[in-house]
């Protein structure tokens, strides 16, 4: 009985198929591919998470914004008030009284994240914490949600009352399903009858979200990133974890227990480019920490957060002043000790028993933690070693993540790698956004690292397009391609690597290209989403040896690159041709075992012929994916070969 294996082939072409041989040595499996390989790293950018992954329909929901009205308009007697109840850390909410007229309303209405954007039929939770004025003075609300752009009769899609009985902050919830769908909707509260009532955290979210979680995320964006099977999330940023400056950098404990007590923070990206201007996108960290890790667990991803070193953001600020003297970084080492007792503690500690009243009593096997973003120079290691020290201390089994800076070359980046390898750094963080030509060049970028040091992590890598090409067409997407080979092909020493940025809002985006664009509604994978989706689902095991016609790794003869790793029932082959020629494909799967023979050839082919072709919400499938089985013709071929060739189609 011969024992048949299964070949994967994934082909990335521009054309069909490629020309030369290759050799791939099935009988030397070597280093293992780390299921942290092909991640995802998410930071609150383009309206990533509020207005995007964070399904909070509401903008500005506590009134904290420093423009405490922000994205509401109030219509009658409507004042701003404070109070640090019943949410110390949220205390602005809105005392709504009558206007003593019939015919005059009292109320206000949000604007959304770029529209209350409702379907009709699907239903809506609204919810909101209320208070009556006085005892014995019950107040009512009727809660619309609106489509004010209709020419129809009436704007009101959906409608209900509310009362509000007790004189005592209380939570309130009701459903709405509105009759028609409005892309540009609001919600609108009226306040009826003779009481006033006083308002706070007002929030509406779809009922159906991942995991059916009230509060929670947006079900075609979650499941998109689930859908890559990613090993790694990396979060919560990004230049977010340092802040403009220290005060406005991301703070995790500020992020954790109850949502309507979590303090809203500055968002770097509403003005770090004026070309692109939000002047209200803060950070509600209704998207916190707790909810990292647990959708890091629901989509099988190791959880990797990013903590503040003690730096603002370096490009931001030159002075030592904007920085958290050396002296005093005692509060930022404990932010990342208390975090490991958060994710891992006993349900008992101080930090796990926060976890465990948020719903997960069980630890969340953090192993990763990155200290610093893309920092650099001594400000940096000055500061990273006595992290380094109190970690190995107290957590000696956590895995540190150090910078290289935000260059992939360069005098900052040759000076932290040794300084990670004195530091004692277990992988070391390179950051590239470059174009087409650095992603092929690259290809053979690990191939020399030395193996005695850190391992890699390529956390934020994207190809930008020369030539006003800085968008996600399909020849980005296949540069990503070619280069992620000679990741995979140094397994050994490249440990993760995470895409960046993933989401963008295609109406509140700073930074591109992305990975997933989304408006209200709905949301398309661009093609590098899909070369990342067919390298994670393709990961493999091990890898093996791999060679084109001249005996070196294929990584740019004949304009093609290629990776094979076994797999439980055979071997995946990544083949990328960069070229514009196509030809028939040969493949030697050389030192077979005397009974095994190949048994099957499936291919799964992302190709188009417009290497400027991209996914749009209204054009998403014009680079997709597509799988089909081939009829392999295995010839024996001393000593224990199998040639694959592929009937031409
Ligand atoms: O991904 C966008 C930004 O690029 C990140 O915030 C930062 O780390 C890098 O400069």
């Amino acid at each position: 009985m011969k024992k048949l294996i299964a070949a994967t082939i994934l082909a990335i072409t521009a054309h069909t198929a490629p020309a030369a041989d290759i050799t791939i040595r099935v009988d030397r499996p070597g280093t293992p591919v780390q299921p942290t390989m092909y991640g995802l790293f998410f930071e609150d950018i383009n309206f990533a998470a509020d207005g995007g992954l964070y399904a909070e329909m509401v903008k500005n929901r506590s009134f904290e914004f420093p423009q405490h009205l922000a994205a509401w308009r109030t219509f009658g007697r409507v004042e701003l008030r404070t109070d640090s109840a019943p949410f110390p850390r949220c205390p602005h909410y809105v005392r709504l009284t009558p206007t003593g007229h019939r015919d005059k309303h009292t109320g206000l209405d949000n604007e959304g994240f770029f529209g209350v954007s409702v379907r009709g039929g699907a239903s809506y939770r609204f919810s909101l914490w209320a208070r009556a004025l006085a005892p014995g003075a019950p107040a009512r609300l009727r809660v619309e949600l609106i489509d004010p752009s209709t020419a129809a009769r009436t704007q009101v899609l959906a409608s209900d009352t509310l009362a509000i009985p007790a004189d005592a902050w209380q939570r309130y919830e009701l459903t709405l399903t509105p009759s028609a769908t409005a892309a540009r909707g609001r919600l609108r509260i009226f306040l009826e009858g003779d009481a006033g009532a006083d308002l706070e955290h007002i929030s509406l979210f779809p009922a159906d979200t991942w995991k059916g979680r009230p509060g929670g995320l947006r079900l075609d964006i979650a499941q998109k990133l689930a859908d890559l099977r990613p090993g790694v999330l990396r979060f919560p940023g990004g230049c977010i974890v340092e802040g403009t400056d220290l005060p406005t950098r991301y703070q995790w404990k500020n992020t954790v227990g109850p949502v309507e007590n979590r303090p809203v923070n500055e968002n770097r990206w509403h003005y770090t480019f004026t070309n692109r201007f939000f002047p209200d996108y803060y950070q509600s960290y209704g998207l916190g920490f707790f909810e990292y890790f647990q959708f890091a667990e629901d989509i099988g991803a190791e959880p990797l957060p990013v903590l503040n070193v003690g730096l603002a953001c370096q490009y931001q600020n030159d002075s030592e002043a904007a920085h958290c003297p050396l002296d005093s970084l005692q509060p930022y080492i404990d932010d990342v000790l208390d975090l490991i007792e958060f994710a891992n503690g006993p349900a008992t500690s101080a930090w796990g028993s926060v976890r465990a009243s948020m719903g997960h009593p069980e630890p969340f096997g953090l192993k990763f933690v990155a200290i610093g973003n893309e920092q650099w120079d001594t400000p940096y290691t000055s500061r990273l070693a006595p992290f380094v020290k109190a970690l190995r201390e107290r957590y000696p089994d956590i895995k540190i993540v150090g910078s290289s800076g935000p260059d992939p070359d360069g005098a900052r980046f040759d000076f932290l790698w040794p300084e990670m390898a004195r530091l004692g750094a277990d992988l070391v963080d390179e950051h590239y956004y470059r174009d087409e030509q650095w992603f092929l060049r690259n290809a053979t970028r690990y191939d020399s690292y030395d193996r005695r040091g850190p391992a890699v992590f390529a956390g934020e890598y994207a190809c930008h397009g020369a030539d006003g090409h800085n968008y996600n067409h399909f020849n980005a997407a296949l540069m990503e391609a070619a280069f992620m080979t000679g990741l995979e092909r140094n397994a050994d020493i490249v440990r993760m690597a995470t895409y960046a940025p993933l989401l963008a809002h295609v109406e509140g985006w700073q930074w591109r290209p992305d990975m997933i664009w989304f408006d209200n509604f709905s949301s398309v994978a661009t093609s590098s989403y899909y070369v990342q989706q067919l390298f994670a689902t393709n990961r493999g095991e091990r890898v093996l040896p791999l060679t084109a016609a001249d005996g070196r790794p294929l990584a740019g003869q004949d304009s093609l690159y290629a990776s094979a790793v076994t797999s439980p029932d055979g071997i995946i082959i990544k083949i990328v041709n960069t070229g514009d020629t196509p030809q028939p494909l040969a493949i030697n799967l050389r030192g077979l075992r005397k009974k095994q023979n190949v048994s099957s050839v499936t291919l799964t082919e992302l190709h188009s012929s417009d290497p400027r072709a991209e996914n749009t919400l209204f054009s998403p499938a014009r680079v997709v994916p597509r799988t089909r089985t081939l009829s392999a013709h295995p010839h024996a071929r001393p000593p224990r070969t199998v040639l694959l060739q592929p009937r031409s189609q």
